[in-house]
């Protein structure tokens, strides 16, 4: 465990977490007098009838409420400014992100636009704007990215095909309400790519080099948390407990990894979701594995934590790799039992764009903190072991004739 050097633990976030936790929604808003309420959200929250729940709590305030849901995967710079108009004409005094990151991220950067001027496009980095943003009420409905607890938002600029990351204290959600119970309706799908999400942070976070004895704890965890529960929320969606777990899991491992940032599994993702729209809990399980095995030299005690985290067994009659390489096991094991992809050959990846996309890794801050060295050639080579096949495999050709 690491205790050198001073550590600082940042949370700029009061948080409500349970099952009912939304009931909490009009005691905030009338603490704080609010009186014009924008809610972020997308279709899927809409059709999920998760957003019918959350107004009839803050129509229990008696405010003037306006939806803008017209948000995708991966959001763009674009809806952002579509939303960034709606929020001029109505002028609201408190935003509610509310949905899986994607909405959460957008109403964040509604949020720095909102006091600061110009687009979000101006603010790549940290600390790059000046204004607390617009007060946010962040609401999530997927055990993954911790969005509601970062000081990050993740925006993608659909004209140069990058996704930028905007970080600062100001933009950080000022509440977050954490209800087990809205991933209720999540499906199997998703519920395994989110849920992967949050064990890579977890991950990531535990083998950064900015980690420390508060935030590996936490990291470990939230390991803990999340490989004894993924499976059955993804195989018995109604399972309360095992939600429950999961965003417990995916809380502890945001207020982690907002304290250390992740590593080369995040900053090679982005570039894949930006080029190809892979959802960001699939190119980031697919990543892993690959991620995981070169890391491993740089950290063994490390991983051989990650692997107990995970329900292997240690023993001390195996060398310190063997134990490592479990956690790597457990890994591909975990993701096999939820139909997780090894590679990305669905998505048709282009050989030609892996030095474009490694470039692009390579801005990210993640890279920096990484447990192992990386160069621009190691990214590039991580890149061609993950894509698959480029040419029709022997399978396909089968299935022609
Ligand atoms: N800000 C951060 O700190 C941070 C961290 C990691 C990732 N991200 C970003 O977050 C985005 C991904 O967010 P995500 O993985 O949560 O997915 P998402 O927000 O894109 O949602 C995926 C789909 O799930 C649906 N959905 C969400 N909750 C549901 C529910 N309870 N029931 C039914 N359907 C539901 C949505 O409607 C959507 O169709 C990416 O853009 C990623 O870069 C941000
Ligand atoms: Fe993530």
């Amino acid at each position: 465990m690491n205790f050198s050097g001073l550590n600082t633990f940042n949370c700029a976030t009061e948080i409500f977490f349970g099952c009912k936790s939304i009931q909490k929604i009009p005691d905030i808003i009338s603490r704080e007098h609010f009186k014009r309420v924008m809610i972020v959200c997308d279709e899927g929250i809409e059709n999920a009838q998760i957003l019918d729940r959350i107004l009839e709590q803050v129509q229990k305030s008696g405010v003037e409420c306006i939806v803008f849901s017209n948000i995708e995967a991966n959001p763009s710079v674009t809806t952002v400014d579509a939303g960034m108009q709606v929020c001029t004409e109505f002028n609201p005094d408190v935003l509610i992100g509310l949905g899986g990151g994607s909405p959460i991220d957008v109403a964040k950067a509604i949020g720095v636009i909102a006091t600061n001027g110009g687009s979000i496009t101006d603010y790549e980095g940290i600390d790059k704007f000046e204004n607390q943003s617009l007060p946010l009420l962040a609401i999530p409905t997927t055990a993954g990215t911790a969005s509601e607890v970062t000081i990050f938002t993740v925006i993608t600029d659909t004209q140069t095909e990058y996704k930028l990351t905007v970080g600062g204290r100001k933009l950080a959600a000022r509440w977050a309400i954490v209800d087990p119970e809205l991933t209720l309706t999540l499906p199997p799908k998703l519920t395994a790519a989110t849920g992967l999400d949050a064990l890579v942070h977890a991950i990531e976070s535990y083998t950064s080099k900015m980690s420390y004895a508060l935030t590996e704890a936490l990291a470990l965890e939230s390991i803990r948390s999340i490989s004894s529960s993924l499976r059955q929320a993804v195989y018995a969606g109604d399972n309360i407990q095992a939600r429950v777990a999961m965003m417990y899991g995916s809380l502890v491992a945001g207020l982690a990894f907002n304290n250390t940032r992740l590593g080369n599994v995040h900053a090679m993702s982005h570039p894949l979701s930006a080029k190809y729209h892979v959802p960001h809990g699939i190119a980031n399980s697919i990543l892993l594995p690959y991620v995981m095995e070169f890391n491993l030299p740089a950290c063994p005690e490390k991983f051989a934590d990650i692997a107990k985290a995970m329900g292997e067994n240690i023993s001390t009659s195996q060398t310190l790799m063997e134990n490592a390489y479990k956690a790597v096991n457990a890994v591909k094991q975990l993701s096999k039992d939820l139909k997780i992809p090894a590679n990305f050959s669905d998505y048709n990846i282009d050989r030609r764009n892996i030095a474009l996309m490694a470039k692009d890794a390579m801005k990210s801050g993640n890279i920096l903190v990484n447990p192992r060295k990386t160069n621009i050639e190691d990214i590039k080579l991580l890149f061609e072991k993950t894509v698959g096949q480029s040419e029709p495999s022997f399978k396909n050709l089968e299935s022609v004739q």
